[in-house]
């Protein structure tokens, strides 16, 4: 008889010599299967006597056993094996830089609103918004540009159609960001008819505005930004300050000249046009159009039910994108709204 010992040895080493799962079973079986060597062993006990049978059998079965521990063994170690293999195939990196990812960032005009607000927010103004889609009160009647009003005519104004397909003329594209201006009063009013007095308002109110025009400086979909302040007792000396403060803010220039140019503006009297120069850089000493301004029209407090006898104040508006175009020394507005990457990605 073979002995089994060293079948046992010899299986173990077989096992320990396989990285295969499925070769590994198949080598099992050349020991244990049907006509497998210690199989073979057993059936070939037959031809032995009682005596020998029991030392025999005990030592197959021993060596059996031994080659089924090797055999439970190496099952499991290559099960480690391959589950090793796998976590270190599928792990992640999570301190790898991502790929191909595209950084995005506020659009240059978008970064100039933010920081229009922040530096009015710094002196107590609050950031009012309105519809885009406004009525005809709240874009002209209200501003003092009552139907046949000729200054309606200097905004070209896009109009909704109605149901017929003609222009609907009570309903339109906003032409400017004042009948922001207008909504606020209104709401301020109605909140406060309880009091005796009203609070202050004090509003800027960025937004994109409508207006058929379209060149190098002009764009059908622009923006602007209002400003308000209503009170007892403000001035155009306040006007002046807030506005030549926060031009030298905004440019971070304390050396911004800053001029107020005698104008008209329906909703304003008097208005003026502020423009500022530059005292140093590319645009050293010219003068350019920054913003119109005036003392709110008695007419307009009158339309939103506020009495022009008590309380007064000042209107602005002025140009983000032509603030952004000043600050970037960028010289086709075009180039904010075409959406080329190439020009955008410049200010990420
Ligand atoms: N709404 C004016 C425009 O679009 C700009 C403007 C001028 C607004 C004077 C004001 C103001 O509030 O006081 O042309």
């Amino acid at each position: 008889m073979q002995n089994p010992e060293h079948i046992a040895q010899d299986a173990a080493a077989a096992f320990a010599a396989t990285n295969d799962p499925d070769a590994l079973e198949q080598i099992k079986a050349r020991y244990l299967g049907k006509s497998g060597q210690i199989t073979e062993l057993l059936k070939g006990m037959n031809r032995f006597s009682p005596e020998e049978k029991k030392l025999a059998g005990a030592a197959i079965n021993r060596a059996k056993a031994v080659i089924e521990a090797a055999l439970a063994a190496r099952r499991e170690a290559l099960r480690q094996q391959a589950l090793e293999a796998r976590l270190a195939e599928e792990s992640l990196d999570v301190t790898l830089p991502g790929r191909g990812e595209i950084r995005g960032g506020p659009h240059p005009v978008t970064r100039t609103l933010e920081r229009i607000e922040a530096l009015f927010r710094s002196i107590g103004f609050e950031v009012a918004d309105g519809p885009e889609i406004e009525a005809d009160f709240q874009n002209f009647t209200a501003l003092n540009m009552p139907e046949d009003h000729p200054a309606r005519s200097m905004h070209d104004t896009f109009f909704l159609l109605d149901e017929n397909g003609k222009p609907a003329r009570d309903i339109l594209l906003r032409t400017h960001t004042s009948p922001i201006q207008v909504r606020y009063m209104q709401a301020h009013v109605a909140r406060y008819v309880h009091l005796d007095a009203m609070p202050e308002i004090r509003i800027i109110a960025p937004g994109r505005v409508y207006r058929v025009d379209s060149d190098a400086t002009h764009s059908p979909m622009f923006h602007q930004v209002e400003g308000l302040w209503i009170g007892e007792d403000v001035s155009f000396a306040d006007l002046k300050g807030v506005l030549a403060d926060f031009l030298r803010r905004f440019f971070e220039n304390e050396d911004l000249e800053v001029r107020f140019r005698p104008s008209f503006f329906p909703f304003t009297e008097p208005s003026a046009e502020i423009d500022a120069a530059f005292m140093s850089g590319a645009l050293k000493g010219r003068w350019l159009e920054i913003a119109g301004c005036g003392m709110v029209h008695p007419n307009v407090l009158r339309h939103v039910g506020i009495d022009p006898e008590r309380y007064l104040g000042f209107a602005f508006g002025m140009g983000p994108d032509r603030l952004t175009m000043l600050r970037y020394g960028i010289n086709d507005l075009r180039l904010f709204f075409d959406g080329d990457l190439r020009f955008l990605r410049q200010f990420v």
